[in-house]
């Protein structure tokens, strides 16, 4: 082992905690022999009703394929700043909004410094933080899922140089009310509101961004906008921030198909809306539904998904049997979150048929 190169790679590299990334639906079709389009995914938290048709031609005919992106971003942000009625000095795209999570980590952590998260929440901020050698500093949330503001500000040390809070938050569905932000924000202290399922909430601090030096909203095209598997997202920033990650990003990670997609997508936004639309209907059916599973204590959401408990029975176990059926849920099991599965929102014949799928499974469970 020490005679090759490993012994040059860092050693909290060696003993690094990946991130648990969803699985493939194509190497899951493959395994159980079924056709890709009949696997039903409520894993990844996506848009089911995929992205807007307009995104679909537009690539078809787009001809600069060849060309290197704009690293300016400008066509991008200048749709972007539209949509969330700020400057676009205010913005920066990222290849999803990981990178600009991973770029602010980047920017703000060096070695031995601290994060503050609030857990259980997004498993990124912890993965980037490590990345950069940063000491994660994890704050439990109240038993309802809320964020505790006091216990946040205890655990704030000169070492301090970032505070994360996911709105709603994922895999909760929690809100944090904006009182608690404002109180946050009054820290001083960098402060990330990573807004990805804004769409399914409504609730946002984006207009309060100018207002502060230390205020930072993420926002995402992967889940309202159908876009995910093109990579992008952004944040909304205090300028000056804004502007030294503008020139330490990669210059042209958000590619020349996500900028496209993304233009298109913002044209056609009453559309995409109305798909978010149907899921916040649906989210409130398959909420309903799932209350009469007799193993399962959903908690309520603002986002895309929900998430439950499992009072009977193992979430393992549960997952996998759906998975049997090319039903994708989401497992947990750790000391925040024993014994959970957190299930997307998806249209309604989705619902029917995990619904019928858990109350089958039920009946094994119950004996
Ligand atoms: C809270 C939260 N932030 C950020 C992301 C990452 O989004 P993106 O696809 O833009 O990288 C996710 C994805 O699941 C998320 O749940």
């Amino acid at each position: 082992m020490t005679d090759g190169i490993e012994k040059y790679i860092r050693i909290d590299m060696s003993r690094f905690g990946a991130y648990s990334a969803c699985k493939s639906p194509d190497v899951i079709a493959r395994k159980l022999g079924i056709p890709e389009d009949e696997i039903i995914k409520l894993d990844a938290n996506e848009n089911p009703y995929g992205c807007s048709p307009k995104v679909r031609s537009a690539l078809e005919k787009y001809p600069y394929f060849h060309i290197y992106p704009d690293s300016a971003q400008t066509e991008l942000l200048e749709g972007i700043s539209k949509y969330v009625r700020l400057g676009k000095e205010y913005i920066v795209a990222g290849n999803g909004s990981d990178e600009l999570i991973d770029l602010l980590l980047r920017l703000l952590v060096s070695p031995g410094e601290e994060v503050i998260t609030t857990v259980p929440t997004f498993d990124m901020y912890r993965f980037c933080t490590q990345v950069c050698c940063g000491k994660v500093v994890e704050v439990i949330r109240r038993k309802d899922f809320g964020v505790d503001v006091r216990a946040i500000k205890a655990a704030i040390t000169p070492k301090t140089r970032l505070i994360f809070i996911t709105n709603p938050n994922n895999p909760t569905g929690t809100v944090t009310p904006e009182k608690d932000i404002l109180e946050l924000v009054e820290t001083g202290l960098p402060l990330v509101v990573d807004e990805a399922y804004y769409e399914f909430c409504g609730q946002t601090a984006a207009s309060l961004v100018p207002k502060f030096t230390n205020l930072i909203v993420l926002r995402t095209f992967s889940k309202w906008a159908g876009l995910a598997g093109l990579r992008v997202g952004y944040g909304i920033f205090p300028p000056d921030i804004a502007q030294i990650l503008m020139k330490i990003k990669p210059p042209y990670s958000v590619n020349l198909a996500a900028s496209v997609a993304v233009r298109e997508s913002l044209k056609d936004r009453a559309y995409l809306l109305g798909t978010v639309a149907k899921m916040k209907e649906e989210r409130i059916r398959l909420f309903e539904m799932l209350k009469g599973v007799d193993y399962l204590k959903p908690v309520p959401s603002q986002a895309n998904f929900i998430l439950c408990e499992v009072v009977k029975g193992k979430a393992s176990d549960i997952q996998d049997d759906l998975e049997k059926q090319g039903i994708l849920v989401r497992h947990y099991n750790n000391p925040l979150l024993k014994n959970y599965i957190r299930i997307s929102v998806g249209k309604p014949q989705h619902t029917d048929r995990i619904i019928k799928a858990l109350k089958e499974i039920g009946e094994k469970i119950n004996g």
